[in-house]
Order: C-alpha cells, then structure tokens, then sequence
C-alpha cells in the first residue's frame, strides 16, 4: 500500500473570478457558497479523504485574506502553506509559483472552484503505485471550446492536448484535477503565454508528452461542475442538495409550516406559514414569514423572507426578499429584492453584495 500521505496537494485559489462579477467584487468564486458551505471546502473534504496532510493554497493578493480566513478553524488538520501569486497568470506559472513548496514531491493540483461527486481516493493510489509523471481526469462535456481538450487513441492513450480550441478536437474535457510527478516543473519553465494571456497547464502537459513523460488519463464517471459561472454554480448547489436524504430541523416553526422531503433548517432561525419543498437548507438566524421555498434552494445565514415564492437559487447572508418571486437565482450578502407581489414577473437575477432593487 503506497502512501498518500507523501502527496501534497497545490490548491488554486487565486484568479479573478471575471465569469460570477459582480459577486466576486467582493468575494473570491472559490468562497461562493453551495448548500450554504463555500465550495473551497468541499474541495478540502475530498483532499483530506485522500490521506493529504499538506496543502498549499495559492492565493491572489486581492482575495488572499478571505480564503486565508475562511480556511482558519482548519476542522481538516492540514498544514497549511500559503503561497501568493502576484498576478493571475495562469495554471503552469501557479505551478512555478509553488516550485519552493513542492519541493520535488508528487503533488494533486486542484482547482479550487471545481467541485466532483467521485471520490478521488483511489486514484491518489493508482498514480503512486503506477509511478505515473501525470494522472489527468476527463469528462465528455457539451462545448469543450470553455475547457482544455485532450485526444486519445483507440487505446485511451493521450496524443494530444489544446486549451479552448476554437474548433474541438474531441469533446473530453480536463477537468481541474491533476496528479503530477516533480517532472512538471520543468515542463511549467520557458513556455509562451497562450492567446488569453496565460501560461497554461494543458502546454506544460503536451510538452511532458513529448518528453515522454508517463501520463494516463481516467475519465470521470460522476458529475462535475467548475462552478465559476452562474449557472454552473446553480447546478452545483441543486447536485449537492440533492445529495441531502432527511430532515434536520433544528430552527423554530411558528403558524402553518409544510415541509416537505429533505430540509435543513439551522439553529436560531424562525419560519412563520411557510411552505417548503426540499431539498432545501436554512442558514443560521434567518427569518421567513409566508412564503414558498423550494425545491433547490440555499437560503444563507440571517437572511429575511417574506410573502416570496423562491425555487432554484443561492441566497448568500443577510439577503432580503418580499414580496417577490425569484427562480435560478445567485444573491449577494446584505442585497434587497422588494417586488409588488409573487404572481409577476418572475424574477432571474445575478445580484452582487449591497444591491438594492425595488420594483413599483
Ligand atoms: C482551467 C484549465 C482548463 C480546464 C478547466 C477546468 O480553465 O485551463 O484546461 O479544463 O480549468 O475547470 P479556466 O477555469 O482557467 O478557464
């Protein structure tokens, strides 16, 4: 049995999270939260099943001290090493970034704002047992031109890899997990920036092939989301959601409340002639008074709700709602939904922090 304890995992928390503006204004895509827990922790979760003990974070110099303070009561254990990297790069420079880290360690470079269903654990062992120089997960996607692409041979071997190819040569995906040998870090030296200005980690990969580096590639067999969209962050909170089996109530009901399939409801919070369709969680001291909630809503800590019909969406904390409906939606902290009634319009917004919106 190899150890995986000799791994170290590279953790990207960097970047500028363009694709959820105006939420990551204020705050780093991998700290938005799904089913109220922020998707860097699920990423942490997986880590640490793997046996990992030290995890290098590498952050940007704008959003470093959130992740850093998100990551403080560590319930992990891991040994944290935090790394800035001064200006968004790319993968392969975050890789050149950690070189002091890593030492000359096999290390798992993960992608802080993807999140898989699959537990990674037996792959940590296959790529140490097999003394692989990379072990990269794919995933047949609808429009591979958003991913890095690979093509295979009829034997599943790597022939080649393009980042965002205009025209796709295949539809399997990388997904933004990668086990890596020392090797890597000569591959990562001298590259040229690609067309969207970054050093990429799929040319660092082709030239590892071409050196004759041993990789393998293991296509994924459960979902996976990089969740640094809308929609995708959407998706991500309903599959989490969905993994929920019970209810969990733990907050205060008041009049005629109905609840219905699994629903989180945490302490402290207080629902009046609520009516709720699980899978659904309930932060921490929020307050919802006639309203209809669900399915697939995360409704974050102390937010207020009131006379709103709510299906498919992300509440971040402290959000208001009244008299409003609103479906596949993301809400920033403290922001102020106020509609004229539930009937019309149904409301689809991506709202960042502090935003007010009255409709007359
Ligand atoms: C990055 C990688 C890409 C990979 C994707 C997975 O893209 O460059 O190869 O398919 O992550 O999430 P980015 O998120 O930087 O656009």
């Amino acid at each position: 049995m190899v150890q995986t304890s000799s791994l170290k995992a590279l953790v990207l928390a960097g970047g500028r999270g363009t694709r959820l503006r105006p939420l990551t204004y204020t705050l780093p895509k991998q700290l938005v939260p799904v089913a109220n827990r922020p998707i860097l922790h699920y990423v942490l979760d997986q880590i640490a099943a793997m046996g990992i003990r030290e995890v290098g974070v590498i952050l940007s110099p704008e959003t470093g001290d959130q992740i850093r303070a998100s990551l403080e009561a560590n319930p992990w254990h891991f040994e944290f090493t935090y790394i800035v990297q001064p200006e968004p790069l790319g993968l392969a420079h975050a890789v050149q970034t950690a070189s002091a880290y890593l030492e000359g360690a096999p290390f798992l470079m993960y992608l802080g704002d993807n999140l898989l269903e699959d537990s990674l654990v037996g792959l940590a062992d296959r790529f140490l047992t097999q003394g692989l120089d990379a072990l990269l997960l794919v995933k047949e996607v609808e429009d591979p031109r958003k991913f890095g692409v690979v093509v295979l041979d009829d034997q599943q071997r790597l022939v080649d890899l393009v980042e965002k190819p205009k025209e796709p040569p295949s539809s399997l995906a990388l997904v933004g997990v990668y086990f890596f040998s020392p090797k890597i870090l000569e591959m990562v030296e001298g590259l040229t920036p690609s067309w969207r200005g970054e050093y990429e980690i799929t040319d660092a990969i082709r030239r590892l092939l071409h050196h004759g580096g041993r990789i393998e590639v293991v296509p994924l067999q459960g979902w996976w989301l990089d969740t640094g969209k809308k929609d995708d962050l959407l998706l991500a909170n309903r599959r989490v959601l969905e993994t929920l089996r019970d209810q969990d109530i733990a907050g205060t009901l008041e009049g005629r409340c109905v609840l219905d399939g699994p629903v989180v409801i945490e302490p402290g919070s207080r629902l009046r002639n609520v009516r709720i369709t699980g899978p659904v969680v309930i932060g921490k001291g929020a307050v919802l008074e006639e309203s209809e909630i669900g399915p697939f809503v995360s409704v974050g800590p102390g937010c207020r709700i009131r006379s709103a019909h709510i299906h498919g969406a992300v509440l971040l904390e402290a959000v208001t709602v009244e008299a409003a409906s609103l479906h596949d939606s993301l809400i920033g902290t403290r922001a102020v939904i106020r509609g004229t009634g539930t009937s019309h319009p149904q409301l689809k917004l991506l709202v960042g922090d502090d935003i007010e919106i009255v409709l007359e």
